[in-house]
């Protein structure tokens, strides 16, 4: 079994595995010499010759743990035919929803529409480099993507001041999303995904009374279905004030935590694997510094199932030979 799966199930904690948020992207020179090549990204995303490629990059460098798979959240907004445009310096920025017509749309044309996620999943399944590790599928939690879906673009810049207006048209999206997601996670399954991490990067812009409706409910929903294919599933719901409660609601195998919560905290409260949690800038600055940061998670987490991560995700300007000594810390920890 995977150290990752070790971890998880057998709730193993003498070696720590580790992989790292988007351990496939902009910081590696290798990615940026294939992006520029390919300015349109979910066109490369659907290249799977490509996408199988880049998400091996990370592995030929380092001695990570998993592979995650190179794909986007957004790959569900696209499938359901919602424009989905990544504009460099903005990001993501989604054409008008038209729920009459996402209605129409059955699982055969979504699938069509983004088949090639999983092919590339199979050729990464299948690759020498990824035996005895973890494949990693993913999906955004229903709430995050309902976010961009409405919003049309991130909500870091604003939240339309209409967003919560038309709750019918917020429950079809809902009840879409819950039907399609469990689709993708399907199909990623069958192609060789190992564990599914849901990413529900905007539950930090929810108020307490809101979360059972668009985080706790559509999440374990999801959570239930992918325990039920008997597939283990890491949660991160970013930015989430309690993360006690989701643990104990929405009950996800392991939980993967942000830069701002306190792990000797998390380390008391939480008796389920934990995940992540350093901040994603200490790699901006020197290998002592590293270091120390490293050690303290390891450190709060000795005797409790722990797979090391960030944060967030690995910013574009990290330098590659951080995360080198940061693997290897790990490693001879
Ligand atoms: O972790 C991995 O390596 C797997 C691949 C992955 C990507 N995005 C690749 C990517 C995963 C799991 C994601 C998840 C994702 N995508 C989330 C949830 C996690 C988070 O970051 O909060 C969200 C909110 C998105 C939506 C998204 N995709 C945004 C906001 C952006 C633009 C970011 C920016 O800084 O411009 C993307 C683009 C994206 N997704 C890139 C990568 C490697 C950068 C692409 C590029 O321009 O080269």
């Amino acid at each position: 079994m995977s150290l990752i799966k070790e971890t998880i199930i057998n709730k193993k904690t003498k070696e720590k595995p580790i992989w790292i948020m988007r351990q496939a992207g902009r910081y590696l020179p290798e990615f940026r010499e294939i992006r520029k090549e390919n300015p349109n990204f979910i066109k490369l995303c659907l290249n799977e010759k490509l996408s199988s490629e880049i998400t091996l990059q990370p592995l030929k460098r380092f001695e990570l743990d998993a592979a995650i798979i190179f794909s986007d959240i957004l790959m569900i907004p696209y499938g359901l035919n919602q424009k989905v445009e990544f504009k460099k310096n903005f990001g993501p920025l989604l054409g008008d929803l038209n729920l009459n017509e996402i209605s129409k749309l059955d699982e055969i044309d979504f699938v069509k529409n983004v088949y090639p996620v999983y092919k590339a999943i199979n050729l990464v399944k299948n690759n020498k480099l990824v035996k005895e590790k973890s494949t990693i599928g993913f999906v955004g939690a229903p709430w995050t993507l309902m976010v961009y879906m409405i919003n049309q673009q991130s909500p870091k810049f604003k939240l339309k001041d209409d967003f919560f207006k038309d709750q019918f048209q917020i429950n079809r999206i809902l009840i879409i999303l819950e039907k399609f997601l469990k689709v993708h996670i399907k199909n990623q399954i069958d192609n060789g995904a190992e564990i599914i991490q849901i990413f529900d990067s905007w539950a930090g812009l929810l108020d307490n009374e809101d979360l059972p409706n668009y985080i706790y409910i559509p999440t374990l929903n999801l959570v239930e279905y992918v325990k039920s294919l008997n597939i283990p599933v890491i949660c991160f719901p970013r930015g989430i004030k309690n993360y006690k409660n989701y643990c104990e609601i929405v009950k996800p195998d392991a939980i993967c935590i942000d830069y701002e919560v306190d792990p000797i905290q998390i380390e008391k409260d939480i008796k389920i694997p934990v995940q992540g949690g350093m901040d994603p800038k200490i790699l901006l600055t020197d290998k002592a510094n590293l270091k120390k940061h490293a050690k303290k998670y390891l450190n709060i987490f000795k005797d409790h199932p722990y797979i090391f991560n960030l944060g967030h995700g690995i910013l574009p300007e990290t330098n590659p030979d951080m995360v080198d000594y940061l693997v290897k810390m790990v490693k001879d920890y």
